[in-house]
């Protein structure tokens, strides 16, 4: 596995301050398999959602309503136990989700709602994308 070096401007999003005290590591690591780019390492700084750290690493994740829960072309798989460590999804995000052709109860989840928070430092996920 190699570290994905993405040919995209400017340096990896910085969203929030940092401190000493602050309970977040200093870098969340996010293991991707994607379908174009295959099994890459990620890694975000700060406070960002998963979709905004697959989107800006050029992943396969298009996310064509920007976050705001309506297209469906963030979806990601989340297996076990990652998937259990993420808040369950609304209702109005599983009713997104089943109108995706790859929706996999339990799994599948749109990442403009995963906030990227310590306890998914190391997650393994594919990228759906559609
Ligand atoms: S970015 Fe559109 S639903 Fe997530």
């Amino acid at each position: 596995m190699t570290e994905f070096s993405p040919s995209l401007p400017g340096p990896e999003p910085q969203c929030g301050p940092e401190s000493a005290a602050s309970p977040w590591p200093e870098r969340i690591t996010v293991h991707a398999l994607d379908p174009r780019h295959g099994d890459r390492q990620l890694s975000a700084a700060g406070e960002h959602t998963l979709m905004e750290l697959l989107r800006d690493r050029g992943m396969s994740v298009m996310a064509l309503c920007g976050g705001g829960m309506s297209c469906g072309t963030c979806h990601v798989h989340v297996p076990q136990p990652w998937a259990g460590r993420i808040a369950p999804a609304s209702e109005e995000e599983t009713a997104i989700l089943e109108g995706c052709e790859r929706y996999e109860p339990g799994r599948s989840r749109l990442s403009c709602q995963v906030r990227l928070e310590p306890a998914l430092d190391g997650v393994r996920l594919a990228v759906i994308g559609e």
